[in-house]
């Protein structure tokens, strides 16, 4: 078989071979392609980037179809099982499991560059009672870059692993204090005599007592949450990583942009409106008129549907599971009746059938969420904790590929050209 592709321009009736590899052709070949010398090649158009691979990547395979997730090659069932947060996040960004002293080493520096710096903490005072948690640690997250400002030496491979270490360490730390920021709570130091998970819910809960102790379930689910949302290939938020990484800028700065993309309702914010609906949905009984205004098109079912996935998201398989779990200690949520009517009637409907739309991550994520008493603002800043080794493992291959370029896309201008500019007075007159 020819790995290759003919393409005949009927403009010219000219014929051009353009190779296949690894399932894809290359833009550039496409751009050989012209009407005559003059014109411009030709371009791919492909808003949102539905069928462009902007990268080659080692980091996670998705399988959509089959509702297939590897990170490194290992399936996310048995990292969700068997695993912990930190050995994944090592996993991610070394390309491997590490050894017992890898790993050893590995909790001890992430658990040392806990804390930050003290004048961190004046500045996220600075912020109204009332500033989503997400803005603040978007902001404090691009603010640590001027804490480090060798952090945008990128070619160091030390120094980019420090970085590194230190973002996956903080993060937690930051997104405690914006939810204290939230509560009018002052701000608790890390406890880095406790996992890194249940240091995190000491940051977020403790009050006067000398160590708060979390039920180990509810650190072993959160934990798993964490790890089902370590990475998901090339999705909006690592795209902008990506994106503006590709200007050789520090690491903080191209997180910080990862934490923007993700802050929006198409994308890590779906959870906060899967609950807002199931809110207002309020009762069983209002499903049928909910899903048929959905087909009418007046809203959207949140929480179904993906880009990738075209069959059940595996991560939320595990998630339901987890669900189980969290509602032993906490109490059942009683939206989760409600979720669990909507996902069947949706998943015999035939609008959703036909259109491939599945539960996906955030479909049920927000409820446990909510069981641990987390405000919905706050969703997005635990998928942010959970995605950082993502964001930081693609942002380490970016700065490794000699393929990459800064990311600079075509446009087709729908303009006007070449007008002549009427001085105001003239214009106004
Ligand atoms: N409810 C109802 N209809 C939907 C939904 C939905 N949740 N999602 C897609 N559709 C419909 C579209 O209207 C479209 O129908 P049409 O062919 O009749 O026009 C068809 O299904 C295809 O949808 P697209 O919008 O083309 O799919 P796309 O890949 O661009 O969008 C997205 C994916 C953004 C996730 C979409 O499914 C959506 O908005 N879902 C709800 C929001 C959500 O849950 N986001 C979380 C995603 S997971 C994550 O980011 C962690």
């Amino acid at each position: 078989m020819t790995e290759s592709l003919t393409v005949r321009d009927n403009r010219t009736g000219q014929e051009y071979d353009v190779p296949i590899s690894e399932g894809a052709i290359k833009a550039k070949d496409i751009g050989a392609i012209k009407a005559d010398d003059d014109s411009p090649g030709l371009a791919i158009y492909d808003p949102g980037f539905v069928n462009t691979a902007s990268c080659r990547s080692a980091v996670t395979f998705i399988d959509g179809e089959k509702g297939i997730l590897e990170y490194r090659g290992y399936p996310i069932e048995q990292l969700a099982e068997s695993s912990t947060f930190l050995e994944v996040a090592y996993l991610l960004i070394n390309g491997a499991l590490p050894s017992k002293a890898e790993y050893e080493q590995w909790v001890h520096d992430i658990t040392y560059h806990t804390f930050v710096h003290e004048n961190v903490k004046s500045f996220m005072e600075g912020f109204r009672y009332d500033a989503h948690p997400m803005g603040m640690l978007m902001a404090s997250v691009g603010a640590l870059s001027t804490f480090y400002p060798e952090a945008g030496v990128i070619g160091d491979a030390d120094n980019r692993m420090i970085q590194i270490i230190r973002m996956i360490a903080k993060m937690p730390t930051l997104g405690a204090w914006s939810f204290r920021n939230a509560q009018g709570k002052p701000f608790v130091y890390p406890d880095n005599e406790l996992s890194y998970t249940a240091n995190f819910l000491s940051m977020l809960f403790k009050m006067s007592e000398s160590r708060y102790e979390a039920d180990e379930r509810l650190v072993k689910a959160l934990d798993t949450l964490f790890i089902l949302h370590a990475d998901h290939e090339q999705n909006c938020s690592a795209n902008a990583v990506r994106s503006v990484g590709s200007s050789q800028v520090d690491p903080y700065s191209a997180v910080a942009a990862g934490i923007g993309a993700l802050y929006g309702p198409l994308h890590g914010g779906a959870n906060e409106a899967v609950l807002r609906m199931l809110r207002r949905i309020g009762s069983k009984s209002e499903i049928p008129a909910f899903i048929e205004g959905v087909k009418n098109g007046n809203e959207k079912l949140m929480g179904f549907g993906h880009r990738v996935y075209k069959n059940y998201d595996p991560r939320a398989k595990i998630i339901k599971k987890a669900c189980d779990d969290v509602f032993d200690v906490t109490g059942v949520n009683p939206l989760l009746e409600i979720a669990q009517e909507l996902e069947k009637i949706a998943l015999e409907d035939d609008y959703f059938v036909s259109r491939k739309l599945y539960p996906n991550v955030d479909f049920y994520s927000g409820l446990i969420y909510e069981a641990f008493q987390f405000p919905p603002e706050m969703f997005t800043v635990l998928f942010a904790i959970g995605r950082t080794p993502g964001w930081l493992a693609q942002w380490l291959e970016l700065t490794q590929d000699k393929e990459q370029k800064i990311a600079r896309p075509k446009q087709i201008y729908t303009g006007d050209r070449g007008l002549d500019f009427t001085p105001r007075d003239q214009r106004w007159a």
